[in-house]
């Protein structure tokens, strides 16, 4: 095995194995960056072994220096020095050029309400309505309750145990799932704001946050107009935000 023997083929292997190790070998897959990190060690540790005596230096560097003078190595010569620029123009290439990506997407996160809506067949006013289970104070304790059962029934696998967008399927999802506990989504609502949205779901948003975009579930034909405002109620409650209120007129 005397081409195992040459100093310039031990360095190229290690090399190789190395390289598949790291890309192959390990699991999880490392990420480029430190396949690129750990590399640049080895070929550094290569080459301290391959110079550290100057024999051993000469006989790494002659495979090198015959193909780039000797008479006899002119083919090999001249199909390196068409495959390498080839090579390496087309790796620039495939970095340089542009790439075809999906176009940006300018959606309404919060559109206007519609004033009014059909809520399995009753006309339902939007503007100004406020959570009708709030009337009885008493009764508040036992409502949130059965929101909270609700909403791990129905709601828990998008919007997440801690309310915060981050439920199972959610990173499947563009846009995600609302995140509760942000100050910018329920806390800037009013309760009739979020009755809308639960009863409708992405299906009904209008066409400036482009409806067949949002995978939130309409709930009007599984949930009752009660059991809609009982789990607005624990979703304010769960994460201590405040709705917003009308304002009145005075
Ligand atoms: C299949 C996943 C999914 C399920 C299940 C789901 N949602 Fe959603 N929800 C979303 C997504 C995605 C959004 C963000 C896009 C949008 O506004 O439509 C959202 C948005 C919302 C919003 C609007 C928040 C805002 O800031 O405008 C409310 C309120 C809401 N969901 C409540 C609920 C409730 C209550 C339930 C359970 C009865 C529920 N969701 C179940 C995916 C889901």
């Amino acid at each position: 095995m005397s081409v195992l023997r040459s100093r310039f083929v031990q360095a190229v292997l290690v090399l190789v194995v190395a390289f598949g190790v790291f890309r192959f070998g390990v699991r999880p897959p490392a990420p480029w960056s430190v396949v690129t990190l750990y590399m640049s060690i080895v070929l550094l540790a290569v080459l301290v072994y391959v110079s550290s005596d100057s024999d051993s230096w000469r006989a790494f560097v002659r495979p090198i220096r015959t193909t780039l003078v000797d008479p006899d190595k002119r083919l090999v010569r001249l199909v390196l020095m068409v495959a390498l620029p080839l090579l390496f123009g087309s790796y620039a290439y495939t970095q340089a050029a542009a790439k075809s990506e999906a176009p940006p997407e300018l959606r309404a996160v919060h559109p206007a309400p519609p004033a009014s809506i059909q809520f399995r067949g009753k006309e339902l006013n939007i503007q100004g309505l406020d959570n009708p289970l709030r009337k009885d104070p008493a009764g508040a304790q036992k409502h949130v309750a059965a929101g909270g059962e609700i909403y791990s029934r129905n709601c828990v696998y998008c919007h997440g145990d801690n309310l915060d967008g981050k439920g199972h399927f959610a990173p499947g999802f563009n846009p995600p799932p609302a995140n509760f506990q942000d100050p910018g989504t329920i806390a800037m609502l009013q309760e009739a704001y979020l009755f809308w949205r639960i009863a409708k779901g992405g299906p009904g948003l209008p066409k400036e946050s482009t409806p067949w975009n949002s995978v939130m579930p309409a709930w009007e034909d599984r949930l009752t107009e009660e059991q809609v405002w009982q789990v607005i109620m624990y979703l304010y409650d769960a994460t201590g935000q405040q709705p917003r209120r009308w304002e009145t007129a005075h």
